[in-house]
């Protein structure tokens, strides 16, 4: 891994991504995806802490029930799992010890409750650290055991994909969204487009995709405050913690993927690099 690029990506307006990596694939443009951060990323880990930091149902609702997403549907790392090819990279902590042997398409190590959950959350969480430390475990005991071959393997980790989401954007935490109330939405997005269009050309064809989404202020659920929404698609924010919809997560992922947000590369020219 010491030769990986380190690719600085905006990831849209949204968050901010660092991306190691170097790539391609056979049937998938990457053989692997692993996924680290927080709740921005999280696929389920923290349903198997001892946190209130869990994404119990109403999340999930639009993926089957299947609840650790701190959304209602896919998240983010989800999305481009699925645009590389690859399956969605499933919870460390959710595996058993023979699904992590069989596991060769990446991992999610993400957890809950740093970042924008630490304000609000208390409890166990992966830290970054410990996050590191259970892929070291994949590297070292667990991938081995999948691939054979030394070579092919080191092969592998070296075209595979790595996502980090250092959470903490500016867009969703409180003061932020006191200034979309006191603005108003038009005049809030009047004022990132200000703002973002001196470091972002992309930008104008996502506030586009945005536009489809109606209620900016409200969130779409609360737990015993404000009952789950009928339509997510008109929804930015899923909670009151700042976490986004899925389709604020397709819409970003998408143009992360193919569009213009995610500079120097996109993530489809990343991954035929
Ligand atoms: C965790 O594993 C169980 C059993 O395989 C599965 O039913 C569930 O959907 C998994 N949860 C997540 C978040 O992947
Ligand atoms: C998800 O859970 C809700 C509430 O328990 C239920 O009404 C709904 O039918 C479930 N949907 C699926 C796809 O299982
Ligand atoms: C991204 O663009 C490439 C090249 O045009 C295309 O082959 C691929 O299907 C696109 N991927 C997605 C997820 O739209
Ligand atoms: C998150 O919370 C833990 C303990 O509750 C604390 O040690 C840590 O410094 C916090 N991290 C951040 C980024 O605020």
């Amino acid at each position: 891994m010491t030769n990986s690029k380190v690719i600085l990506l905006v990831f849209s307006l949204i968050v901010h991504q660092v991306l190691i990596a170097n790539a391609n694939g056979e049937h998938a443009l990457v053989p692997a995806l692993y996924v680290f951060g927080d709740s921005g990323v999280d696929a389920g880990n923290n349903n198997h802490l001892n946190t209130r930091a869990k994404a119990v149902w109403p999340y999930g609702v639009d993926l089957n029930n299947i609840t650790g997403r701190f959304t209602n549907g896919k998240n983010g790392a989800d999305f481009i799992a699925i645009y590389l090819g690859l399956p969605m990279a499933p919870p460390y902590l959710n595996l058993s010890d023979h699904e992590k042997s069989q596991i060769t398409t990446g991992i999610n190590y993400a957890s809950g409750s740093s970042g924008i959950l630490n304000i609000t959350g208390d409890g166990e969480r992966l830290p970054l650290k410990e996050q590191v430390r259970y892929f070291s475990l994949t590297v070292e005991r667990d991938l081995p055991r999948a691939i054979k071959n030394k070579k092919e393997l080191e092969d592998n980790l070296a075209k595979s994909i790595f996502l980090l989401l250092t959470g903490a954007n500016d867009y969703f935490l409180p003061p932020n969204r006191e200034l979309i109330e006191k603005l108003g939405p038009q005049q809030y997005a009047n004022l990132l487009l200000e703002e973002m269009a001196v470091n972002i050309q992309i930008f104008l064809e996502i506030m586009k995709n945005m536009v489809r989404i109606t209620h900016l202020k409200e969130h779409c659920y609360e737990k015993d405050k404000v009952p789950l929404c009928e339509d997510r698609s008109k929804y930015f924010l899923f909670d009151n913690w700042g976490h986004p919809t899925e389709i604020v997560y397709k819409i970003t992922s998408m143009d992360c993927f193919n569009g213009t947000s995610c500079v120097p590369l996109s993530l489809f020219q990343l991954a035929n690099k």
